[in-house]
């Protein structure tokens, strides 16, 4: 075992709960939590903003290399992610546009490594819950307890339509649906790091279980290995 503990690695498709499922169990073992879509979006973001478009290989590939991320433990077990010593705060980084910008960016493979060197370093001794599409499979293949989410695409877009609907919007669940497919097609067909389960991954469908039933599931992986 890493000095800190215990690194854990939960993959699988966008809306299957990984954020959610990740942070509860890393507030009960007093580990962190990072979910490393929020680095992608972060470059994403940072790459619109400096007018790179998300086609240009090596101008995206420069901005990745220019951002010194750094991770900041919040109460609730989350390491926000600081780009130069900032945090971008939701209304930027959770912009459905960054998210789509997000699966393009990290479409680039030089800027995956760089990223996924960061990955690293914040994991390195331990003590952790990592989420996103290649964790188990690159970023640690040798990551203690892996975990694959997933949930029918028609699931993942009624909970999202209902998160709209609580938060005031009036969501189009069609485009909602499109917008999900479209997303899986891209991040499991791309060249680099696709999104796919790593072959020791244990693999639970979220479309039937509520979030504690899920909890309840890689609870138990992990204390089998904790003992
Ligand atoms: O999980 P998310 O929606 O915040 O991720 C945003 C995008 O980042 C997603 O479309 C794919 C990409 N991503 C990735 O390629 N590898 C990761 N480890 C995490 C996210």
């Amino acid at each position: 075992m890493r000095p800190n503990g215990l690194v854990i690695a939960i993959d699988g498709t966008a809306g299957t709960g990984k954020s959610s499922v990740g942070k509860a169990v890393a507030a009960q073992l007093g580990y962190g939590f990072l979910s490393t879509g929020e680095m992608y979006r972060a470059l994403a973001y940072t790459v619109f903003e400096k007018q790179v478009s998300a086609e240009d290989a090596d101008g995206v590939l420069q901005v990745a290399k220019q951002m010194v991320f750094s991770f900041e433990r919040q109460p609730d077990a989350k390491l926000r992610v600081l780009v130069d010593g900032v945090y971008l705060g939701p209304e930027k980084l959770h912009l459905e546009e960054t998210g789509n910008v997000a699966s393009k960016v990290s479409t680039n493979a030089a800027a995956r490594a760089v990223l996924t060197a960061k990955m690293r370093e914040a994991g390195e001794k331990g003590g952790i819950i990592m989420e996103g599409r290649d964790i188990g499979t690159v970023v640690f293949p040798d990551a203690d307890v892996k975990i694959y989410l997933d949930a029918s695409a028609k699931e993942r877009a009624n909970r999202r339509f209902k998160q709209l609907q609580e938060a005031g919007q009036t969501p189009d669940y069609d485009k909602i649906l499109a917008s999900i497919q479209e997303r899986d097609y891209r991040d499991s067909h791309r060249a680099a790091s696709p999104l796919k389960a790593a072959a020791d991954a244990v693999r639970i469908d979220t479309s039937d279980l509520t979030l504690e039933e899920v909890i309840t599931r890689v609870r138990k992986e992990i204390d089998c290995k904790i003992g």
